[in-house]
């Protein structure tokens, strides 16, 4: 990787005057993206490696010689950040800068090394960018600033989160894309559990097999099993066909079992024995079909509940949990939701084109004392739906989901916390809005005088206003 850079970086020293004897020809079919631009940075070349693999843009989409700076900006958000880097090294009075970062197009996303020079005194072709694709590098022992080792530093670019038990599950995954063992991943809805199986698997050996997911809650029992296992055709009234499962599809690659929990005690059985024999049998068949396959499971019940009561069997629990990892619930790490709430409006710029630069004190105050029992898919959809109602360059408290406080859809699992997030939550947005800028309303208030049995004391408590305030509202509504 490191010979690949410096190799690189020594034919951008002399890329000028190979440019210049065999034009874009050598340059083109570099595996790296080169762009020329002027000193305006309009591009002057782009090499089809940048079009075709890093921009994913057709050829008819090429620039041509004056494109403007303006297009390079809609070519993607990051190139732009790279105008600003680079402005930085030319102020600095540097002639080059690198840096690794994540590129985004449409096919996804691509962990790159960028380097820029200032080659050529001339103005029509001033600045070289090289980027190369380093996402299949992921194993490179190279430290970051933040400490991460190669991997951990993917990982950290895709989960979020800097707080110690981020830390450790970073750690766990790592461990579980070495192993080939059957791996169980726990927590409340929207911690990101699909997203921990998505790296395990994209950093696991396995990462060119398939990989195939299962959502075991979405489908009826024999739906689930067809899906699973197949069938042949004449197997059941509407199998037309011979269908491959789940399953086989994920030979030789990793099987993402969501919902596992919801699993029917009759798969259950067949689940075990798929891997204890490493065979299966389609629907209406019995020859068995070898299968070789790493299951990631994943719920958000308390399976060993679910075990003690008798509705999952023993030995699949303890044959899935080979190794486990919990992704912890948001509320548990409020630092981070400063840095998921950038990252997020980041994405949404992206995605909307929108500039918005963050969120002002009062939303983040009010963000960071909410309970969250929707967890980060919760937070996602709060700055999702701040960026439809924004209208200056920070999201204020109004642009935020007035549900939020509510939690009238929480993923809160246990009801009682749906209970107490709700009222956590609604009592800390009247606290934060006291003084008029949300008025309570005449039915909210006599609602929460009922729920105190019209004790003043308690309702101007959990209103957070004094009890001469409340009085006067009750006056007010003639209460
Ligand atoms: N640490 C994180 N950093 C960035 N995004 C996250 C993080 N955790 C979760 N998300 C985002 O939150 C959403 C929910 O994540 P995911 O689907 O992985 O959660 P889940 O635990 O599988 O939820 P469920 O139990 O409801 O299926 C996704 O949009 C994901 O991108
Ligand atoms: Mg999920």
């Amino acid at each position: 990787m490191l010979t690949l850079l410096i190799f690189l970086f020594i034919f951008v020293m002399y890329v000028k005057d190979i440019y210049m004897i065999s034009g874009a020809r050598i340059i083109d079919s570099m595996p790296a993206g080169i762009i020329i631009t002027d000193t305006r940075l309009r591009i002057k070349h782009i090499n089809a490696f940048a079009m075709d693999h890093l921009f994913r843009l057709n050829p008819d989409d090429a620039p041509d010689p004056v494109l403007s700076g303006e297009r390079f900006l809609t070519i993607d958000r990051q190139v732009f950040n790279m105008h600003g880097c680079m402005e930085n090294m030319v102020s600095d009075g540097k002639r080059t800068f690198s840096k690794t970062l994540i590129l985004r197009n449409q096919m996804g996303e691509l962990l790159v090394h960028l380097s820029v020079k200032q080659f050529s005194p001339s103005e029509d072709a001033r600045y070289l960018f090289v980027i190369t694709d380093i996402s299949d590098e992921m194993d490179c022992v190279t430290h970051s600033p933040d400490g991460f080792s190669g991997k951990e530093f993917v990982l950290a670019k895709t989960i979020i989160g800097k707080d110690q038990k981020i830390r450790d599950v970073y750690r766990k995954i790592l461990l579980a894309a070495d192993s080939m063992a059957n791996l169980m991943i726990t927590g409340e809805s929207g911690t990101g559990k699909e997203m921990a199986a998505d790296a395990i698997h994209r950093l696991s050996e396995r990462k060119k097999n398939p990989y195939v997911k299962v959502n075991c809650a979405s489908l009826s029992e024999s739906l689930l099993e067809s899906e699973l296992f197949g069938h042949v055709k004449g197997a059941f009234t509407g199998a037309t066909s011979n269908k491959t499962g789940k399953i086989e599809e994920a030979h030789k690659g990793t099987l993402f079992l969501d919902e596992v929990g919801e699993i029917s005690a009759g798969l259950q059985v067949k689940l075990l024995r798929v891997i204890q024999e490493k065979t299966i049998e389609r629907v209406g068949d019995n020859r068995p079909i070898k299968v070789d396959m790493r299951i990631i499971a994943a719920t958000n019940r308390d399976l060993y509940e679910l075990v003690k009561e008798g509705k999952f069997r023993e030995d699949l629990y303890y044959r899935l949990n080979v190794f486990s990892i919990h992704m912890p619930p948001l509320r548990e790490r409020p630092l981070d939701i400063p840095l998921l709430c950038n990252h997020f409006v980041d994405r949404f710029n992206y995605l909307t084109g929108k500039q918005v630069k963050g969120l002002d004190n009062e939303a983040m105050r009010l963000l960071m004392d909410h309970y969250w029992p929707g967890n980060v898919r919760e937070l996602r959809n709060a700055i999702e739906h701040a960026f439809v109602l924004v209208q200056s360059s920070l999201i204020g408290v109004y642009d935020l989901p007035p549900n939020l406080f509510k939690h009238e859809d929480s993923g809160a699992t246990e009801p009682d916390e749906a209970k107490k997030a709700a009222q956590q939550g609604e009592r800390q947005l009247f606290r934060k809005t006291r003084g008029g800028r949300l008025p309570i309303s005449r039915e909210k208030l006599q609602q929460v005088l009922e729920q105190h049995d019209w004790n003043q004391t308690q309702a101007a408590e959990y209103l957070g206003i004094s009890r001469v305030g409340l009085w006067k509202k009750i006056r007010k509504f003639e209460l």
